[in-house]
């Protein structure tokens, strides 16, 4: 890098794109990816307890049994949002702590927990945000059928209820299922999340199951009084590999299996008319949609959570399965190419910021006053961190990233899309699923050896960003 190079970038990283007044930056994270505490204060095994246990799942054998050890250093943590300046701090409650069988009784130590945080929280001036399921479903449910079955969403509801009655009056902004698409397919067809299912039938029945128990637990929400309930949704932008009918007819196979599969039964109250093409006889022969269902699973919303990171190219293919029932997210007749001529992060994710303001006014465009008010609940970039002798991360390429998500951002509001809110993916390095600890989302790194945090630049950047908007 050249010193003028350096020197333009440098004065661009502090030409910060402004929001409008009651814009709300917040952070993110999951109980599961960093909680840690496993066994302790009663909590039950969830489904990803088991998934990390069973060899060969997660990279290097990892576990969340101690992750970021947040359980205990959440003192430590609030205090790093509150020096940087978030209004909000989005975080989950773990099911398995608060219901430790699934049903039955309620875990008072698991309740006193989240209380204990959201106290934290409003001492320190930041605003609780609660995702009621980052996909730490109670191993008791799954022995029971899962997401298969409807039960499980009936439970989540009562559950719900137990949460919202103990914190609704401290907590303003409640989400209900983070990424369904990620519990349904991932979970149930890819099988690359837990339980490691791959089934066909079942993850569509899953999808289903996930949509009733949005659906029971915002009805519980509303009972309970709390102020804002919403969804998490992570929309993709689709774009085809080249201008053929086949490739444009293969991005609404994409766009129906991983948004109009949620955004059209939750903001329109119709199952997407393109399911057909999609799935086939999978979708109808299935059996679990009841009347009355698309009523319960459109409820008025106050806001729409979307979680964003990058596109997809896609491009027609044959199938590649033998077995039909697997055909569900696994092989759709299309298959992901690379975009050429952008950066990858360390997922191997392409970095076009534009695509994010395209997702957000095509969306605008689909569903016009159908869609509340947008809050971008995640979006962040894992990168190759490497820590100086102090620990100090000059995360540069994460600076970036958000930096230029938030000026597409931006862009979109000035489209006239109502985006209220956006929180960075994630506050702390984590455990990021089946990739374990060797992927660093955070801008804060942790050293897992010693649990010290130490803020990235994109953090003091980020606090910089938080405090120039008052300026
Ligand atoms: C999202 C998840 C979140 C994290 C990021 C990188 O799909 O909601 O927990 O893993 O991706």
């Amino acid at each position: 890098m050249t010193t003028a190079h350096h020197e333009t970038d440098h004065t661009r990283m502090n030409d910060f794109p402004r929001f409008p007044p009651g814009f709300v930056f917040g952070a993110a994270t999951a109980a599961y990816q960093i909680e840690g505490a496993a066994r302790e204060d009663g909590r039950g095994p969830s489904i990803w307890d088991t998934y990390s246990h069973t060899p060969g799942r997660v990279a290097n054998g990892d576990t969340g049994d101690v992750a970021c050890d947040h359980y205990h250093r959440y003192p430590e943590d609030v205090a790093l949002l509150r020096d940087l300046g978030v209004g909000s701090y989005r975080f989950s409650v773990a099911w398995p702590r608060i219901v430790p069988d699934g049903s039955g009784p309620v875990n008072p130590k698991g309740l006193d927990f989240y209380s204990r945080l959201v106290d934290e929280l409003l001492a320190a001036g930041v605003e609780p945000a609660v995702t009621l399921y980052h996909w730490d479903l109670p191993q008791a449910l799954e022995d029971r059928g899962g997401w298969r079955v409807r039960e499980t969403a009936e439970r989540f509801a009562e559950y719900a209820a137990v949460v919202a009655d103990r914190l609704g009056d401290r907590v303003p902004r409640w989400i209900t299922l983070n990424e369904p698409w990620c519990s349904a397919f991932l979970g149930y067809s890819v099988g690359r999340h837990a339980p490691g299912a791959q089934e066909g039938r079942g993850a569509l029945a899953a999808a289903h199951h996930l949509l009733v128990a949005h659906g029971l637990a915002v009805q519980a929400l509303r009972a309970a009084g709390v102020r804002e309930a919403g969804i998490t949704l992570n929309l993709d932008h689709h774009l085809p590999a080249t201008d053929s009918d086949a490739d444009r007819a293969a991005v609404v196979r994409a766009d129906t299996l991983h948004n109009l599969v949620w955004t059209e039964p939750i903001l329109a109250g119709r199952y997407p008319d393109t399911e057909q093409e999609t799935w086939g006889e999978l979708i109808t022969g299935l059996d679990v949609r009841r009347d009355g269902d698309l009523e319960l699973i459109a409820q008025p919303l106050d806001f729409l959570g979307v979680n964003y990171y990058r596109p997809i190219v896609v491009a027609d293919a044959p199938h590649r399965e033998s077995d039909p029932a697997l055909r569900v997210a696994t092989d759709n007749r299309y298959t992901e190419v690379p975009m050429p001529g952008v950066r990858r992060t360390a997922m191997g994710w392409p970095v076009a910021p534009g695509t994010l303001t395209d997702l957000l006014v095509d969306l605008g465009q689909q569903y016009g006053d159908a869609l509340p008010p947008v809050h971008i609940t995640e979006n962040g970039s894992a990168e190759d961190d490497e820590a100086g002798p102090d620990g100090a991360v000059h995360d540069t390429d994460r600076v970036t990233y958000l930096r230029d998500h938030l000026t597409a951002l931006r862009a979109a509001i000035d489209a006239g899309v109502d985006v209220r809110g956006y929180y960075v993916w994630s506050l702390l390095d984590n455990f990021e699923w089946a990739f374990g600890y060797a992927k660093r989302f955070g801008i804060v790194r942790v050293d897992y050896a010693t649990q010290r945090r130490v803020p990235k630049d994109s953090y003091h950047w980020y606090r910089r960003l938080i405090a120039a908007q008052r300026a």
